[in-house]
């Protein structure tokens, strides 16, 4: 684990789920990493465990109420001295508190209060946990850039199986430390992303698509956002919020995606296409639905523009990179790709892995850079592995980029 910063102040919020006795833990931990902790306490956090044990392992008051007779206003001068809010157990109820700015008590004043980062470890049963209500305010709060550590699966407090189980201390514990760690590396840098599919309209009510949801390429944007760039992103039609601070530009074709990419191209120091484009439009679009007249409809397709390799010429010292989804034979292909498209980087995923590609919270992902390199990353988040994938782009940024961008 990477080392924990000098002097930092944490805010423990604690809230009320069997999981609350866990938070004793984390305490522990951060203190042994030499944080300073100040632990607030909800109403309900209190049923399950007494700000007592907190406040004699932090050795600093707990905080439990908006209201305490004190000379300071409290959740203003809280919100304003931490350097992270970390919410674990983080219940339904805070999350969706949180998620639409309710600040009735002092934890989610405070958060309203503070522009301190956020990291929250939600626990509850496995059923709340697939409540549509629920993962909507974690995409509310995912786009405002609160790291979540999603729950695990196993034995639940109502005695079923289910994913609800509040994250292991050591997963908690890192969030929390790349959260402090983090740098504004990208700081000077105008990052274009590409996420999302594209959309080739058939006729005014049917179109050809794919199964992109967009959850990469604006974990990328986030990222770079994070670490001081700042972020354009191109997206195909999706349900995700537009990251905060970030500028989106909303597409839905294959066209649309490359007129934008090549509006902001001139301004663009690095450009991240992990938008999956379609490879092949309609070659005509009818005017009227299509009608059910025929036993067999053939439709004549012809090839999409390729917007990275149209970039190849115009790019001057920017970095590209491409992503490669791949069905078989990964590196082979994806290597194909990097030298047909002449990248910098590509990040090769094999789709056809459980946890990789569309439509999931992780990725599994191969670097390979354009020496030939590669990198095999683990199944991790895809906020993590965009956080992975910068590292690397700005390793190559450091200077050992080769000048003809071929593979060797
Ligand atoms: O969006 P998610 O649900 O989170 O899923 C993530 C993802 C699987 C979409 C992402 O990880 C990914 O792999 N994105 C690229 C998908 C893709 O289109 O791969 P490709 O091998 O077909 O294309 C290679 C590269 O060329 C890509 O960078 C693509 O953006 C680019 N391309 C493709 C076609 C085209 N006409 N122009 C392009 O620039």
């Amino acid at each position: 684990m990477e080392s924990f910063p000098h002097d930092k102040h944490v805010l423990l919020g604690v809230t009320g789920s069997i999981a609350a006795y866990k938070s004793v833990l984390i305490l522990r931990r951060l203190m042994e990493a030499g944080a300073r902790v100040t632990v607030v306490m909800t109403s309900s956090a209190q049923q399950f465990i007494a700000p007592l044990t907190f406040q004699v392992l932090s050795r600093r008051p707990v905080y439990t109420s908006l209201f305490d007779p004190s000379d300071e206003i409290r959740h203003l001068t809280l919100a304003e001295q931490v350097d992270l809010i970390l919410i674990a157990p983080a219940t339904a109820n805070i999350i969706g508190k949180i998620a639409n700015g309710i600040a009735d008590d002092l934890l989610t004043t405070l958060v309203t209060a503070s522009r301190a980062p956020m990291v929250m470890a939600p626990a509850m049963d496995g059923d709340m946990w697939n409540y549509p209500v629920l993962q909507r305010n974690l995409s509310v709060l995912d786009g405002l850039g609160v790291h979540i550590v999603p729950p695990e699966e196993g034995l639940l407090a109502s005695g079923k199986e289910g994913v609800g189980r509040l994250a292991p201390e050591e997963k908690i514990l890192s969030a929390v430390l790349s959260r402090l760690n983090r740098r504004e590396d990208l700081a000077g840098e105008t990052v274009l992303v590409t996420a999302g599919p594209t959309q080739e309209p058939l006729d005014p009510v049917r179109y050809l698509t794919n199964r992109s949801s967009g959850k990469m390429g604006y974990a990328l944007a986030r990222a770079a956002r994070g670490r001081g760039a700042r972020v354009i992103l191109v997206s195909g039609p999706t349900h995700l919020p537009c990251p905060a601070n970030v500028e989106r530009a909303l597409v839905q074709t294959a066209a649309e995606m490359r007129d934008a990419v090549h509006r902001y191209f001139p301004e663009t120091t690095l450009l991240i296409m992990a938008a999956a484009v379609a490879d092949y439009r309609p070659r005509l679009r009818s005017e009227q639905k299509l009608k059910k007249e025929a036993s067999t409809l053939f439709l004549e397709l012809e090839p999409t523009p390729d917007i990275l390799a149209d970039l190849r010429s115009e790019r001057g010292d920017r970095i590209m990179v491409g992503f490669a989804a791949e069905t078989g034979n990964l590196l082979k292909r994806a290597r194909a790709k990097l030298e047909q498209k002449g990248l910098d980087l590509i990040v090769a995923n094999d789709v056809t892995q459980e946890g990789a590609g569309f439509d999931l919270d992780t990725n599994i992902v191969t670097l390979m850079n354009a020496r030939g390199e590669t990198t095999a990353l683990p199944k991790l988040s895809k906020a993590e592995t965009a956080e992975r994938i910068l590292d690397e782009i700005v390793k190559l940024k450091a200077g050992s980029r080769p000048k003809d961008r071929t593979l060797r």
